[in-house]
């Protein structure tokens, strides 16, 4: 008989809660550190799978490669010629180009990337990536590898693509399928009963790779004041539906605030539970998170609010550009995005219940 049982540890939970969360310090990553990278990256013999990638780990991060618990940052570099081999991941990614011209390829989709542009690939196809131009392709990708790390489910396929698509129909004589399995009414405040199928053979929302090309995102940013255009436009990936995302786990927003814009005032920030990571890519400025106040200027990355810290940005007269990545769609599928707009005021749960109304940007000024 199986002694499995013997290593389980009870622990006694009576009359306690479970503790508040120890949050990890926010971290920049300066440009100059980047700009090293990926001149070793350029540098070193070619990797027999292609991948010139290097991570960035903050220091607090111990179990796994991350710059927060949940989100993996690489810098990629693929010179004039190169291509990658091919994988697949159940991760999923957003990248942005920051130099160069490049090709992804997602399946029979391919994206060419030039500076800014964003692209998505979502979980589990076979992609790859090629550098037909004539000088370095350096990329960013965000993954959420890290929470599928945590929960120990990560699953990596190297190798080409090979289809796991069921390619037989289902008789159309199925007896076992949602449309025909029970589903019963048991309580009037909505609790049902549902057929095991509901559970296997759940409805598709279809998921393409998708570009935002930086001519396309950039028409609709503000390019200088008054000019009644947003300061803040999110990507949004429609596959993502009420969780108003990139993927699945992230959302991108690119945010420009045009030289000689007011100043916002000093004052307090807000917070919420979606970590903020903002990748600078023109203009400077500063942020204030919880506390710390730590300054910024083109091509540094910032850690600008591990979740539930208190952040406010503050943009310098030169304006800045940014791309912000947050897990907020992850938060929403666990009814887990707390939101304080005010710190004095309500903590709200996003997505069940009312939100803001009648705000446009993330803390900037005129917002
Ligand atoms: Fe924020």
């Amino acid at each position: 008989m199986s002694q499995n049982h013997a290593a389980v540890r009870l622990v006694d939970a009576s009359d306690t809660l479970p503790r508040n969360s120890e949050r990890w310090r926010p971290i920049r990553v300066p440009a100059q550190v980047i700009e090293a990278e990926i001149e070793r990256l350029s540098r070193i013999p070619a990797p027999q799978n292609g991948r010139r990638s290097a991570l960035i780990v903050h220091p607090e991060s111990k179990e796994v490669s991350g710059i927060s618990q949940g989100v993996q940052i690489a810098i990629n570099v693929l010179l004039p010629g190169e291509r990658t081999q091919g994988f697949r991941y159940n991760a999923s990614q957003v990248e942005l180009c920051i130099r160069g011209r490049g090709t992804v390829h997602v399946e029979n989709q391919s994206m060419t990337m030039e500076p800014y542009d964003v692209t998505m690939v979502p979980s589990m196809r076979h992609h790859w990536y090629s550098n037909d131009g004539d000088t370095a392709w350096v990329r960013l990708s965000y993954s959420n590898a890290p929470l599928l790390q945590r929960l120990g489910v990560l699953y990596v396929e190297e190798g080409e693509a090979s289809s796991s698509a069921l390619s037989e129909d289902p008789p159309a004589s199925a007896v076992y399928t949602s449309n025909s399995a029970p589903d019963i009414a048991v309580s009037p405040d909505g609790a049902r009963l549902r057929g095991y199928e509901f559970l296997t053979d759940i409805p598709v929302v279809e998921n393409r790779a998708l570009c935002w090309p930086w001519t396309s995102v950039s028409a609709t940013l503000s390019s200088e004041p008054g000019d009644g255009k947003r300061t803040i436009m999110l990507l949004y990936n429609p596959a993502t539906e009420r969780r108003n995302g990139t993927t699945h786990s992230f959302f991108a927003t690119m945010s420009r605030v045009p030289p000689g814009s007011p100043p916002r005032r000093a004052g307090r920030g807000h917070r919420h539970s979606s970590v903020a990571i903002n990748y600078h890519f023109q203009g400077s400025g500063s942020s204030q998170v919880d506390g710390e106040t730590i300054a910024w200027e083109a091509g540094d990355l910032l850690l600008s609010a591990p979740g539930w810290s208190e952040h406010a940005h503050f943009v310098s007269p030169e304006g800045a550009s940014v791309l912000t990545i947050q897990d907020h769609p992850l938060h929403i599928g666990m009814e887990s995005l707390i939101w304080q707009e005010r710190i004095d005021g309500p903590i709200l749960t996003l997505g069940s219940q009312p939100g803001q109304k009648g705000y446009v940007g993330p803390r900037l000024a005129g917002a």
